[in-house]
């Protein structure tokens, strides 16, 4: 076993060296982990297709947490769609889909365009600007509270319960001081959704509107309704904001990739393709455990061990992506797993697409000149997500 620090400032600003050496060395890495489980540790796995197994085996592998915790620890986290198997998972994904489909989204366009070019004139306003907090933290809070009915006053709320929520989930930075964090958020985050849930009676086409209106079981129960709401908001923001920071500071730091984008405007979507793929914004999944005996690659799993794939050491396998550490906005094929595989493939990928879509559209229309103003913007020290601390721009 070669010993592997997923908890140095190396790794936080270049992971993809560790991964390379993961890939190459052993393909399913042991890496000891106590937490809420008690299950000691994980099988992490980094080679293409041994992630896109582990991520289609809904047979002998299940995300259900709920087999690991003593039922008197349950959150409402343990039962969202991501901690959920067949049956419970095809309803609730069956009920909430909707809003998520390609109609669901389409009469948010207009908003998504409006709110993009607001922030742009507020940016070319000011031309020095911080894009992280300029432009892509604000986007996706707005457009998660419009579909899901949130009054956008809250935001700010939601936001800081977000930070403390996910920064508890990341192993780099678990300690007692952020579980605590962790907790609290849950618990207030849990009674603000609560009651939004039960004052809904009229219902006008949000997400809390549709949980409400199907409130009983058998077909959702409270606190999977409640888990939903957590889920689609936490989802909803984070991963997004960094697919807008790392799309923009790869374009940035490949100036002919930029170029090329700016005089093919229509290789948008393929450049976002390959921005996910680069710098995969949730870096790996939150395990899953294994339910029977099986081999993944050359790997025995036992019954109660836990896996995770690593969804960026895949993206940059040889194998699978030729010159993997090269970003073409022009790869093809580019069949990345940024969004996962199989039933659990990430329910806002269109969403999160249509938003980065317009962004990097207007973002490279309305704006000739862009320029990073510090010469590398530093990775903020977390495993699970790659988020940079800040991205100042100059625009000309
Ligand atoms: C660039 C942006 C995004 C990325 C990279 C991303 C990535 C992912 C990945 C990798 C998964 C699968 C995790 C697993 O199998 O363990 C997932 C699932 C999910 N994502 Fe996303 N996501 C993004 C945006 C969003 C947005 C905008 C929403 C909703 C507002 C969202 C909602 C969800 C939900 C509900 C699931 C669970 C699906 C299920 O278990 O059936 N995501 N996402």
């Amino acid at each position: 076993m070669i010993p592997i620090n997923f908890n140095t400032d190396s790794f936080f600003q270049n992971p993809y060296l560790t991964y390379q050496r993961m890939r190459e060395l052993e393909g399913a890495h042991w890496l000891e982990h106590q937490d809420h489980t008690g299950s000691g540790g994980m099988w992490m796995f980094s080679r293409y297709c041994d992630v896109v197994s582990i991520l289609r085996n809904t047979q002998e592998i299940s995300v259900d947490t709920k087999r690991l915790i003593k039922q008197a620890k349950w959150t409402a986290f343990d039962y969202t769609l991501l901690h959920s198997d067949p049956p419970d998972h095809t309803r609730l994904r069956a009920l909430i889909g909707a809003p998520f489909s390609k109609d669901g989204i389409r009469h948010l366009e207009v908003r998504i365009t409006r709110t993009i070019d607001h922030l742009i004139d507020n940016m070319v306003l000011r031309g020095e600007v911080e894009f992280q907090q300029d432009f892509a933290l604000p986007l996706p809070v707005m457009v998660i509270c419009e579909l899901m009915g949130v009054p956008f006053e809250d935001a700010e709320r939601l936001r800081n319960w977000t930070i403390d929520l996910l920064a508890g989930l990341d192993s780099a930075l678990a300690s007692d001081i952020l579980h605590e964090r962790r907790s609290t958020a849950l618990k207030e985050m849990s009674a603000y959704f609560s009651d939004l849930l039960s004052r809904r009676h009229h219902p006008v086409g949000t997400i809390i509107d549709l949980l409400a209106a199907n409130l009983e079981p058998p077909s959702c129960s409270p606190p999977e309704a409640l888990g939903q709401c957590l889920l689609l908001l936490l989802a909803g923001h984070e991963t997004t904001v960094n697919l807008l920071c790392n799309g923009m500071y790869t374009l940035l730091s490949n100036p002919l990739e930029l170029e090329k984008l700016r005089a093919n405007p229509e290789l948008v979507d393929r450049a976002i393709d390959e921005m996910l793929r680069f710098e995969s914004p949730l870096q790996r999944t939150s395990f899953r455990v294994a339910v029977s005996p099986l081999r993944v690659g050359t790997q025995e799993i036992q019954p109660g061990q836990c896996v995770s794939a690593v969804l960026a050491a895949a993206n940059r396998d040889p194998g699978q992506f030729p010159d993997p550490d090269r970003f073409d906005i022009n790869r093809k094929p580019n069949r990345h797993v940024s969004f996962g595989a199989g039933i659990h493939r990430c329910l806002g990928e269109k969403l999160a697409r249509t938003e980065a879509r317009i962004a990097f559209t207007r973002l490279l229309e309305r704006l000739p000149s862009i320029h990073l103003t510090s010469e590398k913007p530093r990775w903020q020290s977390r495993s699970l997500f790659r988020a940079l601390e800040a991205l100042p721009l100059q625009l000309g």
